[in-house]
């Protein structure tokens, strides 16, 4: 029996899952780390937490396993997208990674649109240009601290900068190197022209493979540390949307899934390319090659409950390390005591700003319909709510461009919820189904590093034979109507409030 890796480098954790030729998990380890906040709407991590966290979660697995690592015969990385990794001639890393959800750029955003054109930038790029991008970060890091990016040899995203340090390999993916905003988003490679007219050194870039690609193999002193050996190649990977979808089988036209980790995403699969011409929504290259993907994105989905558990929850937290369960469950179980609607009461989930529909990195999170009937449970539910109607917005786009999925895989932490995923079914009023096995990005690596290792022939080919759905948990037709209702008021918020989220963020 052969052996694949999966790590899934996320943001608040990487877990890592080794599993069979068949797909079976045969052990999984993760490691937490933080997020700097430093400022409103800033966030950073740091590149060797990461490294770190991958190493020991390598040699966890491998030794929790009892394969032997001769036979692990590759590994794929899939990763939080968008990060800005800087590196020196040396490789060390220059300032700490500003990662996908900080907000700092909207003037480097205006700099991108008035150097190359929106129009111009749209049609290389297949988006306009975004705060959450790796490219405003970039010029954010030229513009406000000139001598970092004098230094600056390597630019990586999170998951190549772990390539980087298991391999000694500078190289990336097309699904990732999309969420760059350099590359050319129709021909999968970076764009010269876009690059010239912003003044950026090509060399500073890694080399694109598609995702299943072998980009390396593992070198000796990583082999040292993790316990892998030499010959366990490593292939392109994914950005952690794309290689979700490889995980639950949304490789071909027609599928598609929703994902609640600390970002939500609605995603669906496009053999032709497309693109929103107002740029509500991404469209990426995917992990299937000569294909891409369209998605919209809630900035802080899971991370909205994780807000709420962190700062409200103490009790349950508390109660759960006594019984030994997750805080998250008996959370569920407060917010089911709410009815829908929260008792009048609604929650905007813009803690980091948000993408889709609004692009707009200065709006902020809100509760709104506060009474003194309210039950922490109502703004539980609120909270749980508020998230599937903005991922409900995004589905509205995607619906607008024609793409009418039948049925949605739910994934991601969020996916695990029955009662989260009950109300996913009756706001999108949809089937929602999960796949058996819920590892989700880190399987969908560990297919595309079976491809590459050539243990199947293609991507839809390994899925096929690896993936399978449960039964879908189906709209109840008396709670649509009023969710409905509930989502129409919702729809009001982000509207009447622009100006006061505006005027908030030119305080001093
Ligand atoms: C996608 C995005 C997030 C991150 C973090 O554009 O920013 O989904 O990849 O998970």
């Amino acid at each position: 029996m052969k052996y694949v890796l999966g790590i899934d480098l996320g943001t608040s954790g990487t877990k890592t899952v080794l599993f069979d030729q068949t797909g079976k998990a045969m052990a999984s380890n993760t490691v937490e780390y933080p997020m700097y906040q430093p400022r409103n709407g800033w966030a950073e991590q740091d590149p060797a937490d990461w490294y770190h966290a991958a190493v020991e979660t390598i040699r966890n697995v491998l030794s929790g396993s009892g394969v032997d690592p001769k036979d692990v015969v590759s590994l794929g990385i899939s990763g939080q997208m968008h990060g800005l990794v800087m590196l020196d001639g040396k490789g060390e890393v220059i300032r700490r990674s500003i990662i996908w959800c900080d907000q700092r750029t909207a003037a480097e955003c205006d700099e991108i649109h008035a150097t190359v054109g929106k129009a111009r930038l749209i049609e290389i790029t297949a988006n306009p240009a975004l705060t959450g991008f790796t490219l405003s970060k970039l010029l954010w890091v030229r513009n406000h601290e000139p001598e970092n990016y004098a230094r600056c040899e390597h630019i990586l995203l999170p998951k190549d900068y772990v390539r980087y340090m298991l391999t000694g390999d500078f190289a990336t993916e097309v699904s990732d190197a999309s969420g760059m905003q350099m590359l050319d988003v129709p021909g999968r490679c970076w764009s010269e022209e876009l690059l010239k007219t912003l003044n950026i050194d090509p060399g500073l870039l890694a080399k694109v493979y598609e995702s299943p690609e072998v980009t390396g193999h593992i070198s000796a002193e990583a082999a040292k540390l993790t316990g892998l050996t030499e010959s366990t190649l490593v292939v392109g990977g994914a950005g952690d949307n794309a290689a979700a979808a490889v995980g639950t089988g949304v490789v071909e036209d027609g599928r598609a899934f929703t994902t609640i980790g600390t970002s939500g995403v609605v995603f669906a699969h496009t053999d032709q390319l497309a693109i929103d011409p107002q740029g509500r929504v991404h469209t990426f290259c995917c992990a299937v090659p000569g294909a891409w993907h369209v998605m919209g994105v809630t900035q802080a989905a899971g991370l909205s409950l994780k807000w709420f558990r962190d700062t409200f929850c103490e009790a349950e937290r508390d109660a759960a390390a006594q019984i030994g369960c997750d805080p998250y469950d008996l959370m569920n179980q407060e917010a089911a005591r709410s009815p829908i609607g929260s008792n009048k009461l609604l929650y905007a989930p813009y803690l980091m700003g948000e993408r889709t529909p609004h692009l707009d990195a200065d709006c902020r999170g809100m509760f709104v319909g506060l009474s003194a009937m309210h039950k922490r449970r109502d703004l539980l539910r609120a909270v749980m709510e508020g998230v599937t109607f903005s991922l409900r917005d995004c589905l509205g786009v995607l619906d607008e461009m024609g793409v009418k999925p039948a049925q949605m895989l739910a994934c991601g932490g969020g996916g695990r919820s029955p009662l989260w995923r009950q109300m996913l079914a009756d706001v999108f009023d949809l089937p929602v189904a999960t796949t058996v096995n819920t590892e989700g990005p880190a399987l969908g690596v560990a297919i595309l590093a079976g491809v590459g290792a050539g243990l199947y022939s293609s991507v839809p080919e390994a899925c096929r034979a690896m993936i399978h759905v449960n039964e879908p948990q189906l709209p109840i037709a008396a709670n649509v109507a009023p969710y409905a209702k509930v989502y129409a008021v919702y729809q009001q918020l982000y509207r009447a409030n622009r100006e006061v989220f505006k005027a908030l963020a030119a305080l001093e």
